[in-house]
C-alpha cells in the first residue's frame, strides 16, 4: 500500500508541477498584453486545480500510512525538528504544500468573479505562481530525482 502511493505521489508530482507552471506562465505572459480571456484559459486553470488537488489527497494518505510517522512519538515534536530530513518529510513538505494548494484554490475561485480578462491573468498570475514557488521550495529533490 505504501510503496505503490509513494510512487504514484512521486509521478503524479510530475505532472501537477507542470500543468501548475504551463497555467502560471500562460497567464503571466497574458496579463501582460492584451489578451482575451478565452475557455483554453479557463482549462488550464480548472486541470490545474484539479491536478494539485488529487496529488494533496494522494500526499494526506500517504503522510496517515508513512512509517516516518511514528517518529514524532519516537523523537518527539523537537527531536523531529531537529533533524532536516525528518523535518522537511514531516512538517515543511506537508504544510508548505497544503499552504500552496489552498493559495491555488483561493486564486482559481477569485479569477472566476473578475469580470475582465485582464482581472482574470492577473490573479491566476500572481496565485498560481506563488504555489509553485510554495511547491518547488519543498520538494525532496536528492530522493526524487536521485
Ligand atoms: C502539489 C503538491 C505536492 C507535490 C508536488 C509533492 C511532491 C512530492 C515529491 C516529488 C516527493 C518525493 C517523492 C520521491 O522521493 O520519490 C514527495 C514525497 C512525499 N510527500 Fe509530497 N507533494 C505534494 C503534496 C504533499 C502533501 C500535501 C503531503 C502530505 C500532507 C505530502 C506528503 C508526502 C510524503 C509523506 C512524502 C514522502 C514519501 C516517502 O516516504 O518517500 N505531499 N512529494
Amino acid at each position: 500500500m505504501y510503496s505503490v502511493l509513494q510512487s504514484v505521489h512521486s509521478y503524479w508530482a510530475f505532472l501537477a508541477l507542470i500543468v501548475l507552471a504551463i497555467a502560471s506562465i500562460n497567464a503571466i505572459i497574458k496579463s501582460f498584453g492584451d489578451k482575451t480571456y478565452e475557455p483554453n484559459d479557463f482549462r488550464k486553470a480548472l486541470f490545474t486545480l484539479i491536478v494539485t488537488h488529487i496529488q494533496l489527497l494522494i500526499g494526506l494518505i500517504l503522510y496517515f500510512v508513512s512509517p516516518r510517522l511514528q517518529l514524532f512519538s519516537e523523537l518527539g515534536m523537537g527531536g523531529v525538528m531537529k533533524d532536516a530530513v525528518n523535518r522537511l518529510y514531516l512538517v515543511e513538505h506537508p504544510f508548505v504544500n497544503i499552504l500552496a494548494i489552498a493559495l491555488i484554490t483561493i486564486g482559481y475561485s477569485k479569477h472566476k468573479k473578475k469580470l475582465t480578462s485582464q482581472g482574470k491573468f492577473k490573479l491566476i498570475a500572481i496565485f498560481y505562481t506563488l504555489g509553485l514557488v510554495l511547491l518547488l521550495s519543498r520538494i525532496p529533490w536528492s530522493t526524487w530525482l536521485g
